[in-house]
């Protein structure tokens, strides 16, 4: 059983993981647009796991004797100078991921939740993930760089990362 501080809690969340989850959309949109296919694919799969993510929480509410309140998300950015803001907004997304996640396990270790303690360890090993797949990219377009075949590469790479991982389940 919830309390009150840890439902809440889990209920923000929620509100960031859908908030990641239209921001990645918007970023996929945009990479479309501009003709990065694979860059387009590979923020259209990040949405749809973020969505995964907020319904893993859903879940866990719901089935905890709570009470998953649907958000409503706040506009999101949706025109970028260039691949690197992109970039640099996602990991940004990703950060503020990880920093309510840690507020989160602050909060259960508070109220002695040990249970949602150990449902929140897979966020805190994917937050550890995410952020370290958006600092690689962003190292590789700074080394690549966006002129001449640059923006081609960094579409070609960004695309063949959207493939590898495995589907995932709630
Ligand atoms: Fe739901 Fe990218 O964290």
């Amino acid at each position: 059983m919830l309390t009150k501080i840890v439902e809440e809690a889990l209920n923000e969340q929620i509100e960031v993981e859908c908030q990641s989850s239209y921001s990645y959309l918007a970023m996929a949109s945009w990479c479309e647009v501009k003709g990065m296919e694979g860059a387009a694919r590979f923020f259209y799969k990040q949405s749809d796991e973020e969505r995964l993510h907020m319904l893993r929480l859903f879940k866990y509410i719901n089935d905890s004797g709570g009470h998953a309140l649907t958000p409503a998300p706040d506009k999101v950015q949706l025109h970028f100078k260039d691949i690197m803001e992109v970039v640099d907004c996602f990991l940004e997304g990703e950060v503020k991921v990880s920093q309510g996640i840690n507020k989160l396990v602050y909060i259960a270790t508070q109220e002695k939740d040990y249970t949602t303690l150990n449902f929140l360890q897979w966020y805190v090993e994917e937050q550890h993930e995410e952020e370290t797949l958006a600092r690689s990219i962003q190292d590789k377009i700074k080394l690549i760089g966006l002129e001449a075949n640059g923006l081609y590469l960094i579409d070609k790479e960004m695309g063949s990362l959207s493939g590898t991982a495995n589907a995932e389940t709630i």
